[in-house]
């Protein structure tokens, strides 16, 4: 029964595999430790695209659906302390999969550029550097959940742990915010993403593009600019 299971999810992910090339979209994420301005960022990039007249649409994770939002929610309430580290990890996972049936599977035969603030990397970042969690069963979880699908590039927005913690912190006593469970964790947590997601970027070169924010929001911007500028003429857009 378990070989079978495993069959079939490493069959769906073979064909998953084959039928890239039929993709017309182009799936772009955007990661980062707390407070690296990945969503001004895809504001600014849709705003962009929207006026090269490429179609786009902006989502992000844990989120983009009905189902996805409401898990979000639970996932990053300052009073929902308790979660345990493996629970967490499944709870992003299912609003994963919620995201890849409902939104992106279905945009995936058109010509669309798709913004996605946060996705499969963010676990490996945070669920396995940050919580500990196996980075073997991370990859396969996020595979079971994505189906296969990874981004065809995906943007580090990178800063110092806690320049970029400070700048969450501001805006979300601005913003009254109470969806901080993460924001509330140790310095030495967000220090373990960081590297993580620095690692994962030396291990993916081609597809993971280090920012250092520290340049200021417009050279961010411009750096990202000329990175999908150039994907978007590879792929004929
Ligand atoms: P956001 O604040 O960038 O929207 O992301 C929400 C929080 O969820 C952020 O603290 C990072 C965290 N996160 C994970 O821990 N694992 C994941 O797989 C994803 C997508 C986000």
């Amino acid at each position: 029964m378990t070989a079978c299971i495993i069959f079939c999810l490493d069959f769906r992910y073979l064909l998953s595999q084959l039928t890239r090339g039929l993709q017309l979209a182009l799936l772009i994420t955007l990661e980062g430790v707390e407070g690296s301005g990945k969503t001004t960022q895809v504001r600014r990039l849709k705003r962009y695209l929207n006026r090269k007249g490429v179609p786009c649409v902006t989502t992000r994770e844990p989120g983009g659906t009905r189902i996805g939002e409401k898990i979000r929610r639970i996932l990053l309430n300052r009073s929902h302390r308790d979660i345990v580290p493996m629970n967490e990890l499944f709870l992003y996972e299912a609003a994963r999969a919620q995201h890849i049936k409902e939104v992106i599977q279905p945009l995936l035969r058109k010509k669309v550029v798709i913004l996605c603030d946060r996705f499969s990397d963010a676990s490996i970042a945070y669920q396995g550097h940050g919580r500990g969690i196996s980075l073997r069963w991370v990859e396969q979880l996020n595979r079971i959940a994505t189906g296969g699908i990874k981004p065809h590039l995906t943007f580090l927005l990178d800063c110092p742990s806690d320049t970029g913690l400070k700048r969450a912190l501001r805006r979300n006593l601005r913003k009254k915010d109470k969806e901080d469970r993460f924001e509330r964790e140790e310095i030495q947590f967000h220090n373990r993403v960081r590297r993580g997601y620095l690692s994962l970027a030396q291990r993916e070169p081609s597809r993971i593009k280090v920012i250092d924010t520290r340049h200021g929001e417009e050279m961010v911007f411009q750096e990202m600019r000329q990175h999908i500028d150039r994907l978007l003429r590879r792929k004929g857009y």
